[in-house]
């Protein structure tokens, strides 16, 4: 995978860099990459997917970058594969931090994402588990990062969204009963290494 992502960063910021004034790219849509310094920001080249899932017998939405643990979950729980939610580091790296996964103890069960060790040691005293460190992210916008917007359907079937998309933020909070509970944190999205926003 990380070859993979090398290869997009290469391609692209290899092509982009010759085309850089190209006609049919809004410029103005392009995230600048203010301050940018091997000090402050990750190594892009680490990045990998934080992939998605949606299990309906859990009515719950996973995040993982393990393709092992998505498999295990669409072959042993019919779950529906989303795809990559955002780009994130699988280890710490400068200015990250680390985003700690939760899993409910509940029928159904539930998967919970924060940065927050203080909200981590609360959800850990309500019953839930820690299942895994998902991942490492920005607690910060820096680095040409974008937030990733929480969503949680407040029910017994609790369920909670992570999306660095506006449109799906607010079609959850409009159309499916979520409540937006804030930014889980900034993360990277592959869009941004194919428009050449951002490049390793
Ligand atoms: C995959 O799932 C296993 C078992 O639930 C867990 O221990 C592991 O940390 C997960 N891996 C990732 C990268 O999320
Ligand atoms: C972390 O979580 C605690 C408990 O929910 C909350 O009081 C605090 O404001 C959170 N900190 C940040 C930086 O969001
Ligand atoms: C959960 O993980 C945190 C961080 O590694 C650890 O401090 C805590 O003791 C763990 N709690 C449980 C209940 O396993």
């Amino acid at each position: 995978m990380r070859a993979f992502i090398t290869a997009i960063f290469t391609v692209f910021c290899v092509v982009l860099s010759a085309n850089a004034h190209s006609p049919g790219v809004d410029e103005s849509t392009i995230p600048t990459l203010a301050h940018r310094t091997q000090e402050t920001c990750g190594d892009n080249a680490d990045l990998v997917p934080l992939f998605e899932i949606d299990s309906p017998s859990l009515t719950s939405h996973i995040y993982t970058t393990s393709n092992v643990n998505v498999s295990k979950y669409i072959i042993g729980d019919t779950a529906s594969f989303l795809g990559v939610a955002a780009l994130i580091f699988p280890f710490s790296e400068p200015s990250t931090v680390p985003l700690f996964a939760l899993r409910g103890t509940g029928t159904p069960s539930a998967y919970f994402y924060t940065t927050n060790a203080t909200e981590r040691d609360e959800v850990l005293a309500q019953g839930w588990q820690n299942w895994t460190t998902a991942g490492y992210i920005y607690p910060s916008q820096i680095c040409g990062s974008v937030p990733l917007y929480r969503l949680h359907y407040i029910a017994a079937n609790t369920n909670y969204i992570y999306t660095t998309s506006t449109t799906t933020r607010d079609d959850a909070i409009l159309n499916q009963g979520f409540t937006y509970e804030g930014i889980a944190g900034y993360v990277m999205q592959l869009s941004s290494f194919l428009t050449g926003a951002v490049c390793s």
